[in-house]
Formats: C-alpha cells, sequence, structure tokens
C-alpha cells in the first residue's frame, strides 16, 4: 500500500488503513533512531525545507532531523530573519522557494488553512505543522503511535482529551484520528474553552474532570493556549488549575495503568502538575522520540517509496 495523497494537510483526510500505514512504517523507523549510526540512504537526492511562522521547539526540530536520519537535504527557513519581515507575500515567498527544487515543505502557520492555501499553489508536497486552531496531523499521529505502543492496540479505548479545546489543533488532529478506532473519546474543560458544537465530531463533552476521566485508559492533556486567547475565558490560572489541573491526585479515577499524554510545551502547575509531568504515567518524553519516529515514516511514504523497498 502507497501513501496516494500529494499532501498531508489533516487527519480528517486520511483513512483508517492510511493511518496504520503511517504507523506501522514508524516502527521500523523508530529501530533506526535507536541505533549507534542513525542514518539510511533512503531518500538521498531529495530536499525539503521547514517553514515556521509560528514558534517550535518539538515539531521543526523533529522534522529536520527526520529528515536527516533519512539522508534527505534539510533546510530551515528562519522566517523572523527572511524576508517575510520585508513584507513578502506568503505566495511569493512559497514560490521563491518552489523553484529552488525543493520535493516537500513543512509549514506552520498561524491561519488556519494556510497550508491548505499553499498546497494548491504549488508543486511541492506540503505537509501541516500546525494551522492556527484546525489540525496537527503529525502530532495527532505519534499521539496514536505512542498510545498504541504502551497499550498494544487504539481499538475500544476510554480516551479523556482535557483543557483548551476550543484553540486546540492537537484536539481536533486527535478525535478525527481516533474516532476511526472505536474508542470512546471524552473531551473536558470550562465552558469558556469548548467549542459549542464539538459533539458533533462523535465525542462527549464533560465540564467535570472527574466524571470525564473516570475510568479511562488514556488521558491527553492539552497546554492552555494563552496567546490565542482573548482576555477572560477563565478567572486566573489557578482557578483553572484547581478545577482541571492533572496530578497523581486526580489520576485515582481513571484506570491504574493509565498513561498520560502532553504534547508540550507543558504548563506546569496549570494544566499538569509537575510531579505527574515527571513520572512514569506520563509519556511526554516519549512522545517527543516517536514524534522523530513517526515524522521519518511520513516523509519516506511520501517522498520514498513502498514500505518493502526501507533500506535497514
Ligand atoms: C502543539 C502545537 O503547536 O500545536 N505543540 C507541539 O507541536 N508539540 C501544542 C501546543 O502548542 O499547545
Amino acid at each position: 500500500m502507497r501513501f496516494e495523497h500529494k499532501d498531508l494537510l489533516g487527519i480528517k483526510q486520511l483513512s483508517r488503513e492510511e493511518i496504520e500505514l503511517i504507523l506501522d512504517t514508524a516502527v521500523p523507523m523508530k529501530d533506526i533512531i535507536n541505533r549507534d549510526i542513525k542514518k539510511v540512504p533512503a531518500l538521498r537526492g531529495k530536499a525539503m525545507v521547514t517553514v515556521f511562522y509560528e514558534n517550535s521547539t518539538r515539531t521543526r526540530t523533529s522534522f529536520e532531523i527526520a529528515g536527516k536520519y533519512l539522508s534527505a537535504d534539510t533546510v530551515n527557513l528562519a522566517v523572523s530573519t527572511s524576508s517575510v519581515q520585508k513584507g513578502e507575500s506568503l505566495r511569493d515567498t512559497i514560490k521563491t522557494i518552489e523553484v529552488m527544487g525543493f520535493d516537500l515543505m513543512v509549514i506552520r502557520h498561524a491561519m488556519s488553512g494556510a497550508p491548505h492555501y499553499i498546497a494548491r499553489n504549488t508543486n511541492m508536497r506540503v505537509i501541516n505543522a500546525g494551522d492556527g486552531t484546525n489540525e496537527h496531523p503529525t502530532q495527532a499521529l505519534l499521539d496514536m503511535f505512542s498510545i498504541r505502543e504502551k497499550k498494544g492496540t487504539l481499538e475500544g479505548l476510554k480516551i479523556a482529551i482535557v483543557g483548551d479545546v476550543l484553540h486546540s489543533r492537537v484536539a481536533r488532529s486527535n478525535i478525527y484520528g481516533l474516532s476511526h478506532f472505536g474508542c470512546e473519546i471524552r473531551v473536558a474543560g470550562p465552558s469558556t474553552l469548548m467549542p459549542p458544537d464539538i459533539e458533533r465530531l462523535g465525542v462527549r463533552s464533560y465540564y467535570s474532570l472527574d466524571q470525564a476521566i473516570d475510568g479511562v485508559d488514556v488521558i491527553n492533556v492539552l497546554r492552555v493556549q494563552k496567546e490565542r486567547q482573548q482576555k477572560g475565558l477563565f478567572p486566573t490560572l489557578d482557578e483553572y488549575a484547581n478545577l482541571y489541573m492533572i496530578s497523581p491526585d486526580k489520576l485515582r479515577r481513571a484506570k491504574d495503568d493509565v498513561m498520560v499524554l502532553h504534547p508540550g510545551p507543558m504548563n506546569r502547575g496549570v494544566e499538569i502538575s509537575s510531579v505527574l509531568a515527571d513520572s512514569n504515567m506520563a509519556l511526554v518524553n516519549q512522545q517527543v522520540t516517536n514524534g522523530v519516529a513517526v515524522r521519518m515514516a511520513l516523509l519516506f511514504l511520501m517522498m520514498g517509496g513502498s514500505r518493502d523497498e526501507i533500506t535497514y
């Protein structure tokens, strides 16, 4: 099976089989990361560029190293020191990059839909690395990979997504992905941070954290997106933490072997307690490693060949 899309703009566009293809391909990729010599020639002669109009530590770096482990030439456009600051339009910036011969662009933008616009206007393949509050497909893929690795399956799990659902592209991409696997998906948070029509996505929404995490296998904790909020969505961060911070104490209602995910960057003491973040119940660091494997898989499927052609 091949990845048939030119671009990866959202999990919404993927079938269950396509998600499984990416996750299955990420398994041997993770072995490469764990080797002493972390390089295979799979994408030699291919070129990719990351263009991040919003800040990033994990996503941008992991795309870059994923490309390098596969021998692709990888360039990062530093938007803050580029001609974007002289007023160059998005379209002109993209065209300029395209004519240098890049095969694939990884783009993050504050505006929902920006990667879709770019994809329509370029021959390069495009991967959405987060567009506004819309989608963050590779984060959902690495979350699903991390859950599957730990629990053995995604099938039928009870999963709570907790926090700033309104502004979270991570939540939306996770919901689209997990819906293919018969999971019971619950979302929880203050009413001001809950999209009114969220249940249309097939999830149940809760304002009570205790009810939401009752008997769950997985809790995915969202970062409070201070930069996307107008003032006044909740009284204070302390108040938010009192009601919604996930701590070891709160986890007593969940399954004994509950796993806690957080996409990073964490606001310790706001949405997740520091003790929990540093405990082995939280998979924050494993998620980052898995992010490299999943992005290697995706780059390989999009720029390389089929899974059988991987050179070990
Ligand atoms: C997420 C993002 O940028 O959407 N971070 C990430 O990619 N690891 C989540 C967030 O910033 O809250």
